[in-house]
């Protein structure tokens, strides 16, 4: 007689848990937005529409009369209304108007859309909480530090889940491997321990190792290779979204914002940003920040787009952790707290 546990399947984090639905994503980066929309975005597997009712507000898809896309559709005197028979609603979600039934009659309860819990600009970012969220917004004082300039990461999409992304952000171990063209130094192997304190709905730890110097990479003098010791300190908010402080001890600090929209099953929609004190003080320009992140992003998306599953495994024995991978470990815990979540009533 076979085991059950040998055949049953893992279960697996993946973009499309409904729990979160009760955390805040980032949806859109608003200088890619050409006004107030309305925008198609998708999230966690579901498609809805972004618009700007005076606030930003998130509306389903599809019109709930014969299901055009308010996408299409157009903002008349603060409403959104649909591009077909011209229904038109709320920042709210009511609606407000049908036209063909005209004034004074009641619209019918389903006529009304249901809107997001919550809608946010922060970081250049509109985020969003379908529920009411269970955790804020990150905070990261250094956005608002005139002391730290400010880099922009293209946004990116990858085949991989905002979980994997978040994982792999916070990884000690890869950087001699999967780093090895930019700051991955081959000789800095060991992990030495260190400790990851939870705090909540987040949690951060401390990691110090050494790296190949920032430029490297853009220099073209691939020979060249000096390296330095650095200090990490990894912070990771749930559901997924990952703070990184590099303090190089002599150049002054760099924070990495690594912000996930789990788009579907498929694909998470990554937005960065770095923060670094050199930049505001001239010695760097932020294309220089640009330019080396998005090299090593390229080579942690060319790894982690070979993942066959698109999720992170909640259940013990999937997978084989060490001690040097306590942190991630750690975000196993955060994930598998976040999907107890859907058991409650
Ligand atoms: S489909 Fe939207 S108003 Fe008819
Ligand atoms: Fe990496």
């Amino acid at each position: 007689m076979s085991d059950p546990n040998q055949t049953a399947s893992p279960r697996w984090f993946t973009n499309e848990n409904t729990a979160l639905r009760q955390f805040w994503h980032p949806v859109a980066r608003l200088d890619d937005l050409d006004g107030p929309g309305p925008h198609p975005i998708r999230l966690l597997g579901v498609d809805y529409v972004l618009v700007k009712l005076g606030e930003w507000t998130v509306l389903p898809a599809a019109c709930p009369h014969r299901l055009a896309p308010l996408s299409a559709g157009t903002i008349v005197d603060g409403h959104l209304q649909c591009a077909y028979h011209g229904w038109c609603f709320a920042a709210s979600g009511a609606c407000v108007d049908i036209p063909a039934i005209g004034p004074n009659t009641t619209i019918p309860p389903s006529a009304h859309l249901d809107a997001a819990a919550q809608v946010d600009e922060r970081y250049g970012l509109v985020w969003v909480a379908l529920d009411e969220p269970l955790s804020p917004i990150p905070e990261n004082p250094e956005w608002d530090d005139d002391a730290f300039g400010l880099a922009v990461i293209p946004t990116g999409t990858w085949n991989a889940s905002a979980a994997q992304m978040a994982d792999n952000f916070l990884d000690v171990a890869h950087f001699p491997f999967t780093h090895l063209g930019t700051i991955g130094d081959p000789d800095d192997l060991v992990v030495g321990d260190y400790e990851v304190v939870r705090d909540g709905w987040s949690f951060s730890a401390v990691h110090h190792h050494s790296s190949k110097v920032l430029n490297d990479a853009q220099s073209g003098e691939t020979d060249r290779f000096e390296t330095f010791h650095r200090t990490m300190t990894f912070r990771c908010d749930a559901p997924h979204h990952v703070r990184l402080q590099i303090d190089y001890g002599h150049d002054g600090d760099l924070v990495l914002l690594f912000f996930h929209q789990p788009v579907d099953i498929d694909n998470t929609t990554m937005y960065c940003v770095a923060l670094a004190e050199n930049i505001a003080d001239g010695r760097q320009q932020p294309e220089d920040h640009i330019a080396f992140q998005a090299e090593v992003g390229r080579e942690d998306k060319e790894l982690l787009e070979q993942l066959a599953v698109k999720g992170i495994p909640l259940e013990p024995g999937v997978e084989t952790h060490t001690k040097a991978d306590k942190i991630t470990v750690e975000l196993r815990r955060l994930l598998a707290d976040i999907d107890t979540l859907n058991q409650q009533p």
